[in-house]
């Protein structure tokens, strides 16, 4: 059954639907915008914050193999990894789905039950409800997206992979992205925020603004599974992708404000 983009938004949770400032909005304030609550305008400001530090303290062996890989060699090195305990219970590594050129990259925590058995990251309910957000933004996964988590190896029992288990996986990652050269990347939930930004402040103080990995802007959102069990932050997590969206936009057409 294909629903139509109204039917998504509110499957989302989200009405009434908000109109996209693409062009000609107010110009962004200086300062980052206090995060905002369901029912207000979306962010529109863009802030540089603090860079995250290198990723560069891995267990996972040389980190230096890792980031002379092409995509079928870091295929195989992920499918093959025991550079931590997570290995020991997966049923398979799952790597992640999508276009090889992107424009959007989504990070999420790991994969649980039903994505350690069918091998493709989301594809239980938070998959569910991650799909209907793309299709909100009329992107799906596999065109112009990309899905990857920061471990690749299910955390028995679905628990947050631990800091060691993301440092293990982190090379991977950086691979990942430094092969996939997404133009936006958009971090679902803590475990993808500590794996690419070092950063473990509250969603909350860190949503609404622009970060940056290698020269790439980085938006910070809800996880899904969080936002099927907290409905009324879905609108907040609307305002996020609008706000990666224009970021997005404003790549293409930098002159404009967003
Ligand atoms: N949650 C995640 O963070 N990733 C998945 O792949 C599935 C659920």
């Amino acid at each position: 059954m294909s629903l139509s983009r109204e039917q998504m938004l509110v499957e989302m949770g989200i009405s009434p639907i908000w109109v996209v400032r693409e062009k000609g909005g107010e110009p962004a304030p200086a300062v980052a915008p206090a995060p905002q609550s369901a029912g207000e305008a979306p962010p529109s400001a863009v802030v540089a914050v603090p860079q995250p530090a290198p990723l560069r303290e891995s267990v996972a062996g040389p980190a230096a193999a890792v980031d002379a890989m092409n995509w079928p060699e870091l295929t195989r090195a992920v499918a093959e990894c025991k550079a931590c305990p997570l290995c020991q219970q997966r049923k398979q590594a799952v790597l992640g789905v999508g276009d090889l050129n992107p424009d959007w990259l989504f990070i999420g925590e790991g994969p649980g039950a039903d994505e350690d058995v069918q091998g493709e990251p989301f594809v239980g309910q938070a998959g569910k409800l991650l799909d209907n957000m793309l299709a909100s933004l009329d992107i799906s996964r596999g065109n112009k997206v990309y899905i990857g988590n920061a471990v690749k190896c299910r955390p028995p029992g679905n628990r947050t992979p631990e800091a060691a288990e993301m440092a293990a996986c982190r090379p991977y990652l950086e691979r990942q992205i430094a092969l996939l050269k997404p133009k936006i990347i958009v971090l679902l939930g803590k475990a993808a925020v500590h794996s690419v930004l070092h950063d473990d402040k509250s969603l909350a103080s860190l949503r609404g603004k622009r970060f940056e990995y290698a020269g790439i802007p980085v938006v910070v959102t809800y996880h899904p599974a969080y936002l099927l069990r907290n409905l009324p932050d879905k609108s907040k997590a609307w305002e996020d992708l609008l706000f990666a969206r224009r970021l997005l936009n404003a790549l293409a057409t930098p002159e404009l404000p967003f």
